[in-house]
């Protein structure tokens, strides 16, 4: 039994999470812009002592002040799944001030800002754990299709190792994930993963980086992605 903060739950990767972790016996505070969406309200029915529900737009400069008000123990997992996938254009020559400030505060910019306050409700030997994407490898090159979205995914990788190499770095294993392609809103029909796989997946490799350190770039299948 885990406690588990999953930033970014009310649908998609993030749901799939928290209903996997519900179903485990771990306690999760589940973060949710709308937090009294149907299918999170169904998992606080089914839940009602070990899920906490908690409103919060991750972007907004007091987010982390309401998350550990409603913090009752240690985290032995941070995990900040939320993310954006920026303008349907993806063109820097289009791309407005306003689109690119959305794009990389929701995805690189507010979760390390975040990591970074609640680092301190975190275990000795906990995950950090940040949903990043195999588009956000400079070295793999694959986001050609998406280069908005792959940019803003690259940044975060590239907070996190900066993040590991600083004086403040916490105890615990710092990880950026690629969850593989996965039916989603973000992820479209065509997508290999159905969400439970993925999350599977997911939570395998983030618990066999308990105690572990270290920073890592990690897929669902636990291999290690270059950065
Ligand atoms: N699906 C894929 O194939 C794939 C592949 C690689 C990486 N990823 C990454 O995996 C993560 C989850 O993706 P997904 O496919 O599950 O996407 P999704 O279905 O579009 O869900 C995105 C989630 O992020 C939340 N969110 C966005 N901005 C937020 C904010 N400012 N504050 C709080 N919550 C916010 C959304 O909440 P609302 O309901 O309030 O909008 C929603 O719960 C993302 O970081 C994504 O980039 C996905």
């Amino acid at each position: 039994m885990h406690n588990v903060l999953i930033a970014g739950a009310s649908r998609g990767i993030g749901l799939g999470l928290t209903r996997a972790c519900l179903e485990r016996g771990d306690k999760v505070y589940a973060v949710a812009r709308n937090p009294n969406g149907e299918a999170l309200a169904e998992l606080q029915r089914q839940y009602p002592q070990h899920l906490v529900l908690i409103a919060g737009d991750l972007t907004a400069s007091d987010a982390a002040q309401h998350i550990e008000a409603a913090l009752q123990e240690p985290l032995d997992i941070l995990l900040f799944n939320a993310g954006i996938m920026g303008p349907q254009h993806q063109d820097v020559a289009q791309a407005s001030a306003d689109e690119v400030a959305t794009l990389f505060l929701t995805n690189a910019i507010a979760p390390m800002r975040l990591a970074r306050q609640l680092a301190g409700r975190v275990r000795a030997g906990g995950v950090i754990a940040f949903m990043s994407s195999q588009m956000g490898s400079v070295a793999l090159a694959r986001s050609a299709a998406m280069p908005l979205y792959g940019a803003s995914k690259a940044a975060l990788n590239s907070l996190l190792q900066s993040w590991d190499q600083s004086a403040e770095r916490p105890q615990a294993s710092l990880l950026a994930l690629h969850p593989g392609w996965v039916r989603t809103a973000m992820g479209g029909d065509q997508a290999d993963l159905d969400v439970d796989t993925s999350v599977a997946g997911l939570l395998a490799t983030v618990g066999a980086q308990l105690d572990q350190g270290g920073c890592h770039f990690l897929d669902y299948q636990q291999q290690t992605l270059p950065w």
